[in-house]
């Protein structure tokens, strides 16, 4: 039996919890820092610490089996690098890989480099280049922070004003610092987005179960791009034949290509998929983005379908073994409604009392119906809100509509202060045409 620790404090932590926890080989669950939702977890304990060197001192005080990195920021950090200089087994890219999500210009390179399709770019330090640039190309247009930016990091400009604001913001501003102080400018791309994430063991790379999130705050996919909304799994744009032109045309090249560069690759790796309009076997496909870790909100859903032992996945990823793994998914649909904060994503607010069904019980078979935790912490036994995304109700169904069903009616049994949450999540997989 082995312990386990997970980094990071929002559902897709809880998510990961709650299936390592379920494992045969899991003895105890660790989560450094956790939220409200794990806290009150059997098998489970939330761990406050955040620095680099004092979580490797923890999983090397405590015997830690394995460590699974939830968040980009500590791997861009270089937390892979701190854990294996001390021995210790982490699953998730060094610092050097995870400039594939650190950078857009380092990944936009390496797409350029290795074959992989992406939209046109170029990257610009100057701003009187980058709005030279911008009237040479048209609107509509992408403007890119190079860092991270946790989400606020890219425009779609629909005009050259909206387009040459977002220059002045991020080169003459500089409103999102470093982050910001090098930007990638690229070819607007149309057509249905979808998640795409695998596990890579530095050769080999095991897909997971397609998703598909909910960038945009407000319903119709309006309002403020957010860190996901609400996100359900499978994604029906990922067809059969899809998914192997994306294995072949984006995540093999990829993974390869990340080796030939003499960096192989370890972790999940997200890709960020825009499927152009036609058919199948020939629609166009780019890569938007991609990310060296699961996706949030996505993980809930995918992992709610999983019916493999995680734990044994992680392992052969870490062996090198990945080859010929094989993982087994419940064929239902699971869907998760983000409930977010008032203020959402502009301002988060904290410190609403929520109230309602938020509970899981751990104890029982498998649920149809899980509210993994986000933004939440216990403040003398009352939950309060404590972050933008707060909660991820997820629920699984034979169908999209009855998966929808099942995690609506738990989000009307949940109230906190200035709740916001899409009312058309998966709308995409119900519309009468798919575009
Ligand atoms: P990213 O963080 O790069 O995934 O960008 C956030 C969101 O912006 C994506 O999920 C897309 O909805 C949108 N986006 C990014 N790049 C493009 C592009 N080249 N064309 C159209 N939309 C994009
Ligand atoms: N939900 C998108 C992401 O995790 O980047």
């Amino acid at each position: 039996m082995h312990k386990v620790l997970i980094i990071g404090s929002g559902g897709r932590e809880h998510a990961l919890a709650w299936t390592l926890s379920r494992s045969p080989k899991v003895s105890h669950v660790f989560v450094a820092p956790g939220n409200g939702g794990t806290a009150a977890m059997a098998r489970v304990t939330n761990v406050a610490l955040t620095e680099l060197e004092d979580l490797a001192e923890f999983a090397a005080r405590e015997l830690i089996y394995l460590t699974v990195v939830g968040p980009e920021a500590p791997l861009a950090a270089g937390i892979v690098d701190v854990f294996e200089s001390r021995g210790l087994r982490v699953f998730g890219p060094t610092k050097a890989c995870a400039q594939l999500e650190s950078s857009k210009d380092y990944a936009k390179a390496f797409m350029q480099r290795h074959g992989i399709p992406t939209a046109a770019y170029q990257t610009f330090t100057d701003a009187s280049l980058a709005h030279a640039y911008i009237d040479a190309q048209g609107a509509p247009i992408v403007i890119k922070a190079d860092g991270l930016a946790a989400g606020k990091g890219v425009v779609v400009a629909t005009s050259l004003e909206q387009a040459h604001q977002a220059v002045d913001s991020m080169l003459g501003d500089a409103s999102l610092g470093a982050a910001g102080a090098r930007v990638v400018i690229e070819q607007c791309l149309v057509g249905e987005e979808a998640s795409f994430i695998v596990m890579a063991d530095g050769l080999n790379s095991l897909p997971l179960a397609s998703s598909q999130d909910h960038k945009r705050l407000s319903d119709g996919d309006q309002g403020p791009n957010t860190g996901g909304m609400g996100a359900y799994s499978p994604a029906p744009v990922v067809s059969p034949v899809m998914h192997e032109r994306i294995m072949r045309e984006v995540i093999e090249p990829a993974i390869a290509g990340m080796r030939a560069d003499g960096l192989p690759y370890t972790g999940f790796l997200y890709a960020g998929v825009m499927i152009g309009p036609g058919e199948d076997a020939t629609r166009p496909i780019g890569v938007l983005e991609f990310n060296c870790r699961m996706g949030d909100p996505e993980t809930q859903p995918i992992l709610m379908r999983l019916q493999s032992d995680l734990l044994q996945a992680l392992d052969a990823a870490l062996d090198g073994q990945l080859d010929g793994h094989e993982l087994q998914w419940d064929a239902r649909t699971a869907l998760g409604v983000v409930m977010a904060s008032a203020g959402y994503p502009a301002s988060a607010r904290s410190g609403d009392a929520i109230s309602g069904s938020v509970n899981n019980d751990d104890t029982a078979g498998a649920a149809d119906v899980v509210v993994f935790h986000a933004g939440t912490a216990l403040d003398n036994g009352v939950l309060r809100t404590a972050g933008g995304r707060v909660l991820c109700v997820t629920a699984m169904g034979e169908s999209v509509e009855a998966a929808r069903t099942l995690a609506y009616e738990r989000v009307a049994q949940i109230t906190f202060d200035g709740a916001q949450y899409r009312r058309d999540i998966a709308w995409r997989a119900m519309a009468p045409v798919r575009s």
